[in-house]
């Protein structure tokens, strides 16, 4: 199969199979598109469908959402998780209206420099809202791609991702191109799937190396396992005469950015300063199980310790970062999921009245 071949052959498999109903499929706007393709970059499509009309609802233009506060945009981000990626968009609309008069930038290249559009972003932008000519390479057409030639590398590694771009621009046709990305991302979702591939349905096997030679199984091959590095930490649960919990705002950057969380310190000989800061008397001290927590790159071992306090200062903590909580009538904030996992656990050693 000619690389010229490839593109019309993808959309006349869309043309019947492909999906054509989804809710920014239309009235098709760069914004919407935007939106939608941010949504859908960590979360499935039928969880995105409810978000996705609420979102429109509240803010139908990037004017509006320029204009909405942080909080209101969290507010209809709640449960999709990725927070960055709200913060992000807020941002971009802002720079659109500010810097762009209001208007998306008309090409892959500039799209791609907006806060939380990278590449593949941009290109479905740009080709799903403009009809320009941009090529993609989201996982599912990574993936794609990747058996389609066959690589032998891990196709997140820098060498295999940059060998994929130029298949992608290759591939990706002058004609139909909205077609053609929508119908790359549907065969990767449905028929080119990670496990069990339905290769006698798609519409590019007589080019496909992996078919060929009869690797669609093996490919792509997985990420190498590396080696993770372990960090350790140690977090006080601090209990006070109500059982209440002092909790710590995270910075807004990094792990749990923004999220409250058990103050952290590197090992238990910094309570001492804790306790200080915050005028507190250590009463009873017990060290509890290790906790692991696994991010995509490193293993966090959380020591627990359950401390419990008096405070010889009136309670209410001065800095707003810090807040004393109470699990038997919680306030609405955002607890990393181990951290709330924790509290729990902490709770049941408690007496109920100290
Ligand atoms: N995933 C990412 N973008 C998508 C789209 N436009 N349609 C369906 N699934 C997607």
């Amino acid at each position: 199969m000619k690389p010229e071949a490839f593109g019309p052959a993808v959309v006349t498999w869309y043309q019947a199979h492909g999906r054509k109903d989804l809710p920014w499929q239309h009235d098709v706007t760069p914004y919407r598109v935007w939106i939608s393709e941010i949504m859908l970059q960590q979360t499935q499509v039928s969880t995105v469908l409810g978000y996705f009309a609420r979102f429109m609802q509240a803010l139908p233009t990037v004017q509006d959402l320029a204009a909405a506060p942080l909080d209101e945009v969290l507010h209809l981000w709640t449960g999709l998780g990725y927070y960055t990626r709200a913060r992000n968009l807020h941002k971009t609309a802002q720079l659109v209206c500010d810097s762009y008069n209001g208007e998306f930038p008309r090409s892959a290249e500039a799209l791609a420099t907006l806060p939380g559009i990278g590449p593949s972003t941009a290109g479905a932008i740009a080709s799903l809202s403009m009809g320009l000519r941009a090529p993609i390479l989201d996982g599912n057409v990574k993936r794609v791609l990747a058996r389609y030639s066959a690589e032998t590398s891990y196709p997140g590694s820098t060498a295999a991702t940059k060998r994929l771009w130029q298949l992608a621009e290759l591939l990706t046709p002058q004609q139909d191109v909205a077609h053609y990305t929508q119908a790359m991302m549907d065969l990767g979702a449905t028929l080119c799937t990670r496990k069990q591939p339905a290769c006698e349905r798609c519409p590019v096997t007589t080019g496909c190396l992996a078919y060929a030679t009869d690797q669609q199984q093996l490919l792509p091959v997985p990420r190498p396992r590396k080696e993770v590095p372990v960090r350790r930490i140690t977090m006080p649960i601090l209990t006070n005469q109500d059982n209440a919990i002092l909790l710590q705002q995270r910075p807004a950057e990094g792990i749990w950015g923004g999220l409250w969380s058990l103050p952290e310190l590197s090992d238990i000989q910094g309570l001492t300063t804790l306790l200080h800061q915050h005028q507190l008397h250590s009463q009873e001290q017990q060290r509890l199980e290790p906790l692991r927590h696994t991010f995509s790159h490193f293993h966090l071992d959380i020591e627990p310790w359950l401390i419990q306090v008096h405070s010889s200062a009136p309670l209410g903590v001065a800095e707003s970062n810090w807040l004393w909580y109470n699990p038997s009538n919680p306030p609405r904030l955002g607890l990393a999921a181990p951290i709330k996992g924790l509290i729990e656990r902490a709770l049941i050693q408690l007496p109920l009245e100290i």
